[in-house]
C-alpha cells in the first residue's frame, strides 16, 4: 500500500479488536518512531497492552471501545510543539495504515495513567492517537471542497490540486477542516505555498495544521515545492 493509498482508505476508527499487534508491526512502529523522534524532536511512546487509559468516563464520550495500544504524543514545551507533533504523527498513521491497522487522533477522550508513559523535565503531552486492529474500517466524512481551503484555479499547477486533495483528507479535530493553502508562483526557482491555520474555538488547529501539511507533501509530491 503506498501511502496515497493509505491517505484515501484511512478513517478514524474507535472501537477495536481484542487482537495484539504483531511482533513485526511493533518493530516497525518503534524503529520509525524512533526516528522520527530525532526528526522532529519529540519524546513519541508506543504504550502495547494498556487498557487504563481509554476505560475513563472521557473515552465513553468519545465512544472509544477495546482501545489497549496508544502512542502518547509528547515532546519539549515550545510554540511549534503542536504543529510538529500533528506532522510526525500523522507519519505513524499513514504508516499504521499501510500496516493494516487502524487509528484515531485523540484529543480529549483519554486519562494520562501515571506510570505508563515517560516526561523528560520541560516535556508535556500534546494528545494520544489510539491504534489497533478495528472492527471496522471506519466511514467517509463530508470534507470541504477544494476551492473552499485553498486558491486553486487554472494557473496553478497540477500538482497543488492534488496536495489540497490529500490535504482535505486528512483527519482535524471534530473535523473541522480549519487550514488552507495558497501557491504564491515562484520564487528563486521554486514554486512557494503557504499553509494557513483558520481559527476555531475548539483549538488544536496547529497539530490539523501539521497533518494536513504531511498530507499535502504527499499528494503534491515534496520535491514539487517549497513551504513558504
Ligand atoms: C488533533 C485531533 C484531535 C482529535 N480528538 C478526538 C477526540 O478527542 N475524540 C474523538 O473521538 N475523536 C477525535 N479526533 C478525530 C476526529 O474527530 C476525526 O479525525 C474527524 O472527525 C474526521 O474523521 P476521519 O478521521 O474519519 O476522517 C481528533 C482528531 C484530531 C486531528
Amino acid at each position: 500500500m503506498t501511502l496515497q493509498e493509505a491517505i484515501e482508505l484511512r478513517h478514524s476508527v474507535r472501537a477495536y479488536k481484542e487482537q495484539p499487534l504483531t511482533e513485526d508491526v511493533v518493530k516497525v512502529l518503534k524503529e520509525r518512531i524512533a526516528d522520527l523522534n530525532q526528526e522532529g524532536n519529540l519524546h513519541v511512546q508506543l504504550m502495547l497492552n494498556e487498557p487504563k487509559a481509554f476505560l475513563g468516563p472521557f473515552a465513553k464520550y468519545g465512544k472509544f471501545r477495546g482501545v489497549s495500544n496508544y502512542l502518547v504524543m509528547a515532546g519539549q514545551k515550545a510554540d511549534d510543539l503542536a504543529e510538529r507533533v500533528g506532522y510526525y504523527g500523522e507519519h505513524l498513521v499513514l504508516l499504521a495504515q499501510t500496516l493494516g491497522l487502524n487509528t484515531c487522533w485523540v484529543g480529549l477522550s483519554y486519562t494520562k495513567i501515571p506510570g505508563t508513559y515517560k516526561l523528560n523535565e520541560g516535556e508535556k503531552i500534546a494528545c494520544y492517537i489510539a491504534l489497533g486492529y478495528g472492527e471496522t474500517q471506519g466511514v467517509t466524512h463530508k470534507i470541504k471542497t477544494i476551492e473552499q481551503v485553498s486558491n486553486v484555479s487554472d494557473s496553478t499547477p497540477s500538482w497543488f490540486r492534488k496536495g489540497v486533495e490529500a490535504a482535505l483528507l486528512a483527519p482535524t479535530a471534530v473535523n473541522q477542516q480549519k487550514f488552507s493553502f495558497e501557491y504564491l508562483g515562484m520564487k528563486d526557482g521554486q514554486h512557494q505555498v503557504l499553509a494557513h491555520k483558520g481559527f476555531s474555538m475548539i483549538g488544536y488547529t496547529q497539530m490539523d495544521l501539521g497533518i494536513a501539511k504531511y498530507h499535502f507533501e504527499i499528494g503534491a509530491g515534496k520535491d514539487n515545492f517549497k513551504w513558504a
